[in-house]
């Protein structure tokens, strides 16, 4: 496995790369399975994997959460290593913006609820470093999970639209055993919010229950209570959506599909989780 540091390390050996097709991972690092999980597609689909570690910080609208961001690259590299990849991209801030990104993506109203009015400017600072990191790696496939599926959801879109002719590949959120989905955020909860974090997932999983029983209102008031019960726990928003257009459904018959997300604060950590109901 090559660890590049820099765009021409990378470019140099990508070029060895060139007699097979290319599966992506793009990540932040301070890795765990749920990332192993996409590098496993990969390895399973492509002839090479490629995985970057970069923490982007034009997706970042909190400083704070840039400048704490884990970063544990050596630790990273151990764990792809032992999974099969040929590239680890981490370049510095300089490889990727030489001059300050000012592009402003159309990403077709899909960002205009959920996490999109939560964290201004955040797609649009994933669709730059996306785009960027598809120029530079020119991947056949690129994996991403759904435990963000709004984010994959806004990667398809500009993928098609801007005409990458790139597969995307939604793999499924890995969760503990307890049903608390994966992600980097967990080690910072205390001892008592990871006690608490799975009572997400345990309430939310039961939304396909509720459609026959109550109005798509009464479902989310109904599970944001039974969240907030947990002291641990505050709900800051649960939306049924569309699964295609990301836009809230007002009755259960408004969407042939319908995912219900949430962000939920362990405080000052914030979860974020999906299901699909229907
Ligand atoms: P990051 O949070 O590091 O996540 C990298 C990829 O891992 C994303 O596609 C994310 O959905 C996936 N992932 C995280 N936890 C997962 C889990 N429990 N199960 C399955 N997949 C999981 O998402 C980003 O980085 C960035 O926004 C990025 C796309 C790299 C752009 O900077």
């Amino acid at each position: 496995m090559i660890v590049a540091k820099t765009l021409q390390e990378f470019l140099q050996a990508r070029e060895a790369l060139s007699n097979g097709n290319v599966g992506f991972v793009p990540t932040m690092g301070a890795l765990h399975q749920g990332h192993i999980s996409l590098v496993e597609h990969s390895v399973e689909k492509c002839k090479y994997t490629v995985v970057s570690i970069f923490v982007n910080p034009t997706q970042f609208n909190n400083q704070n959460d840039l400048a704490t961001y884990p970063r544990t690259l050596e630790a990273d590299c151990a764990l792809l290593e032992k999974s099969g990849v040929d590239l680890v991209f981490a370049p510095g801030v300089e490889d990727i913006y030489p001059s300050p990104d000012e592009r402003v993506f159309d990403l077709g109203g899909l960002d205009s609820c959920g996490e999109g009015p939560r964290t201004p400017g955040h797609f649009n600072g994933v669709a730059q470093v996306v785009t960027r990191l598809f120029d530079i790696v020119k991947p056949q496939f690129a994996f991403f999970g759904q435990k963000d599926f709004q984010q994959v959801a806004i990667v398809k879109h500009f993928t098609k639209k801007l005409g990458y002719g790139i597969e995307i590949v939604q793999c499924p959120t890995l969760r503990e055993e307890d049903g608390l989905a994966k992600s980097s955020r967990n080690t910072l909860l205390t001892p008592a919010q990871r006690e608490a974090a799975p009572h997400i997932y345990e309430c939310i999983k039961t939304a396909p229950e509720l459609m026959d029983k109550m109005s798509v209102a009464e479902a989310v008031k109904h599970l944001q209570e039974r969240i907030n019960q947990n002291s641990e726990l505050e709900v800051e928003y649960i939306e049924m959506v569309d699964a295609s257009t990301l836009k809230p459904v007002e009755k259960w018959s408004d969407a042939q599909e319908i995912q219900l997300w949430c962000a939920v604060y362990a405080r000052p950590v914030r979860l974020i989780d999906n299901v699909k109901v229907k």
